[in-house]
């Protein structure tokens, strides 16, 4: 199994290039699948060379493998000198190679969007554009671009298996992608693995395994848990996906449910959830200061700059620093104590003539150059700061056991980490009742419906998405809640 470096920079250099390893339980299932009824198997970003590894051991007659990759230092590998093998130094998107092929496999390398540089940007909005004939969301990584570069390189009746990590199915893109590839492709079996047989130890992500053929879509597909690292899966996958070991929990799901839930989530069996959080409450994010290091200070600081106290907003910054359910003002004067900040200098940028030691310190902040950064650039003037009403309950995701709903007690404002839950009644003991709903651990449950799912089993959620969050009926009823109209956040 690959050792990951410790070391941060060497874990970055990977990073850039995508290069985390398929383990071989998983590499020699994938390639069970692709590689029978063919004479050739490509995997176009073959690094060390872990699904050829595996297609020798299968020891099919007359096949041959092709390979690509960027890096010449993985061609080089003495595996690659076999009789079968052919490899090529070519970059997947920017030079794929000319023809289709009849099987591929691959475990993209997973380098986020913003980490393309503008060249391989386009060259993968030209080529989703060409492919799916809508545009999709640019925040796809491109491990997507691989994934849409290769169905269209399959042969009609080709297979392919991809190892990718769960956004796929769970992006701003996903939408757009999950539509064309169930409307042009057969979707066989999606695979995911259970928190204790993870391919990649170590990796905040969750893997998820897909086949595909290119024939007719179907209506049906089979939906694979992974419960522990065996060799189950191959078995699986070489008896033509008859024999379930004990490893594995099997599903089959029809396309439309597995279309609406995802393929990186259980089959959901239940009705519609007649309620949502957005029934009863808004969501909005924490606020985003631009400059933490500048804007926040402890109460020390804040003496120290002379600045008087009525331009300050009481904040919570980390998720780590609320450990209960409920923040007071103890807790927040407790914080100071440790000398976290909790002061944020909240200036709302109406023409009011400023404290001297407020310009002075914005002065410090112009030289530091903060009115060229990014987020801070947008603000007319630069430090005004976003306002918010205190939100009663906020909501923040640490870990699967500790996304939580906490009563704001305090009045405080979040910071990003956090989002902002308005309810749509101001009523303390209707407030209290949401409170209780949202943390009842069958509503907690239906968070991995609308969330990211991450390696660690933490689970993050977008604002717009918390607002999906389904509420049982009895949690609803249990609490004696109403649906309300919407309030405005601010
Ligand atoms: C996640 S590794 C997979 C390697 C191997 N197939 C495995 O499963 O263990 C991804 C590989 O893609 C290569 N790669 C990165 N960008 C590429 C590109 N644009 N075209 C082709 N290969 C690329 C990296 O060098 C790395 O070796």
């Amino acid at each position: 199994m690959q050792q990951l470096p410790t070391r941060w920079e060497e874990r970055e250099r990977l990073r850039n290039k995508g290069q985390f390893w398929t383990p071989d339980w998983v590499a020699h299932a994938m390639v069970s699948y692709v590689a029978t009824d063919t004479e050739l198997v490509f995997d176009p970003a073959t690094g060390g060379g872990a699904f050829f590894e595996a297609l020798l051991s299968l020891g099919i007659p007359d096949i041959q493998f092709f390979g690509t990759d960027i890096d010449d230092e993985v061609l080089k590998d003495s595996i690659y000198s076999h009789p079968i093998a052919r490899v090529e130094k070519r970059d997947f998107i920017l030079d794929p190679p000319a023809g289709k092929f009849p099987s591929i496999v691959a475990n993209p390398p997973y380098i986020r969007h913003h980490r393309l540089s503008p060249q391989m940007k386009a060259r993968a909005k030209h080529l989703t554009d060409e492919a799916i004939g809508v545009p999709l969301d640019g925040r796809a990584g491109l491990h997507v671009y691989f994934l849409v570069q290769a169905l269209s390189l399959l042969e009609v009746n080709g297979k392919l298996a991809f190892i990718m990590p769960a956004d796929t199915c769970e992006g701003h893109f996903a939408k757009t992608l999950w539509d064309w590839i169930f409307s042009n492709y057969k979707v066989r079996c999606a695979i995911t693995f259970d928190e204790k047989a993870t391919p990649f130890p170590g990796v905040d992500t969750n893997a998820i395994v897909f086949l595909i053929e290119n024939s007719l879509p179907a209506e049906n597909l089979l939906w694979v848990k992974v419960l522990e690292s065996s060799n189950d899966l191959s078995a699986f996958i070489t008896s033509g996906f008859q024999e379930v070991g004990t490893s594995l929990e099997v599903h089959a799901r029809s396309l439309q449910e597995a279309k609406v839930t995802g393929l990186s989530r259980r089959p959901n069996v239940n009705k519609p959830p007649k309620y949502r959080l957005g029934d009863f409450a808004s969501v909005m994010r924490g606020i985003a200061t631009g400059a933490n290091e500048f804007f926040l200070m402890n109460s020390e600081q804040v003496a120290q700059s002379g600045i008087p106290d009525y331009n300050f907003k009481r904040v919570v910054g980390r998720t780590r620093d609320v450990s209960e359910d409920e923040l007071t003002s103890n807790h927040i004067e407790e914080l100071d104590l440790k000398q976290r900040p909790t002061y944020l200098l909240s200036l709302d940028g109406s023409p009011v003539e400023l404290h001297p030691n407020v310009t002075a310190y914005l002065a410090e902040g112009e030289a530091m150059g903060l009115p060229q950064r990014a987020l801070i650039q947008q603000r007319n003037p630069w430090y005004k700061m976003e306002q918010r009403k205190s939100p009663p309950i906020l909501f923040t995701y640490l870990g699967r056991r500790n996304s939580r709903f906490i009563k704001n007690s305090a009045a405080i404002l979040p910071l990003t980490g956090f989002l902002c839950v308005y309810p749509h009644l101001e009523d303390e003991d209707y407030i209290h009742r949401l409170w209780g709903a949202l943390n009842h651990p069958d509503t907690i449950a239906h968070l991995a419906s609308v969330g990211k799912s991450y390696g660690s089993g933490a689970i993050k959620v977008e604002p717009s998405k918390l607002k999906s969050l389904p509420i049982p009926d009895h949690v609803v009823n249990g609490f004696d809640l109403e649906p309300q109209q919407t309030q405005s956040c601010l």
